[in-house]
């Protein structure tokens, strides 16, 4: 059986319908019971088997009953997809007396996974071993402005489960890390559009995500992220240089681009016009 977080959206979504076809047992979890239900429908119409497992991985309960609600049906999982997640973009500025984004944004991408792979690791074990693939951000490795709770939040997970991997690998269980570059999903909308130029679809990230479950790589990361990412840790004064000129280029690009015809809060770039905050979802 294959465990998937954020099973309901846009990259779970397409990810569960390519393992139903090829007959895998998935146990799906997200918030929402009835989007889990509705998927399950296409996952066994697709030749998979699906049971649903509704969690806010923000509340640390929640999460520990969720991974004994998984062994008690299922045993241990061959391999868990952690791909739940929230984001939000907004700058320092306007994130001054909100430190509670900072507890949002942990909690749901790093401090709920980090537990769920916690309590599933010895049971992955004693089964014979497994894998864990992680969705993370470029943004993990890669300054943002205006992105930084969601980037450090990345980040802390990136750096856990790094920190992990070699006893994690000693007792079976194999670690891929997978990078991805923006998707065009609903986490993307609020900010770039429904259809952002130059995103990846939701099944061609999917796919991305199979060849990391497939090839077990340590990590599966664009190449211009992984050379971006060298650069800001050779030369950290420049990148935040470069960072902060490149943020606004596009905030006056998309102030231009977006002004007469952008939906509210929907800017068509990083610093898009509308909302100074975006996010799916408080
Ligand atoms: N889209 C991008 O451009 C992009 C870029 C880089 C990395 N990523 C990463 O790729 C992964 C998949 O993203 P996506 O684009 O498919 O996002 P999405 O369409 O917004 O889906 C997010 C999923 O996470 C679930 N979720 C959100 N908050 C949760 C919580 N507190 N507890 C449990 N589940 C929660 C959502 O379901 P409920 O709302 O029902 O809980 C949904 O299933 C995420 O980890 C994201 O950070 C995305």
């Amino acid at each position: 059986m294959i465990l998937v977080t954020g099973a309901s959206g846009g990259v779970g979504t397409a990810l569960c319908l390519e393992l139903a076809a090829r007959g895998e047992d998935l146990a799906l979890t997200a918030r929402d019971r009835g989007r889990l239900e509705a998927l399950a429908e296409r996952v066994r119409a697709a030749g998979g088997t699906a049971t649903v497992h509704p969690c806010d991985l923000r509340d640390q309960e929640a999460v520990a009953e969720l991974a004994a609600e998984v062994l008690a049906l299922h045993g241990a999982p061959s391999a868990v997809v952690s791909l739940a997640g929230h984001s939000l973009r907004r700058s320092l500025a306007d994130t001054i007396g909100r430190p509670h984004d900072l507890v949002r944004l942990t909690g749901t991408n790093m401090l709920g996974p980090a537990a769920l792979l916690l309590a599933l690791l010895a049971p992955m074990s004693r089964a014979g071993g497994g894998r864990l693939l992680v969705a993370t951000s470029a943004s993990a490795r890669i300054p943002t402005p205006g992105w930084a709770a969601y980037g450090a939040s990345k980040a802390g997970m990136d750096a856990w489960l790094r920190a992990i991997r070699p006893e994690a690998e000693q007792a079976g269980v194999r670690i891929t890390v997978v990078e991805l570059p923006l998707v065009a999903t609903a986490m993307a909308a609020p900010t770039y559009g429904d259809r952002p130029r130059g995103a990846l679809t939701p099944a061609q990230a999917a796919a991305r995500v199979l060849r990391g479950l497939d090839r077990a790589p340590a990590m599966v990361s664009p190449p211009w992220a992984r050379l971006a990412a060298v650069l800001s840790q050779a030369a950290p004064a420049l990148a935040a240089r470069g960072a902060g000129t490149g943020a606004e280029v596009a905030r006056r690009l998309a102030a231009r681009t977006s002004a007469p015809c952008g939906r509210e809060g929907q800017g068509r770039g990083p610093g898009g016009q509308g909302r100074a905050d975006q996010e799916r979802r408080r």
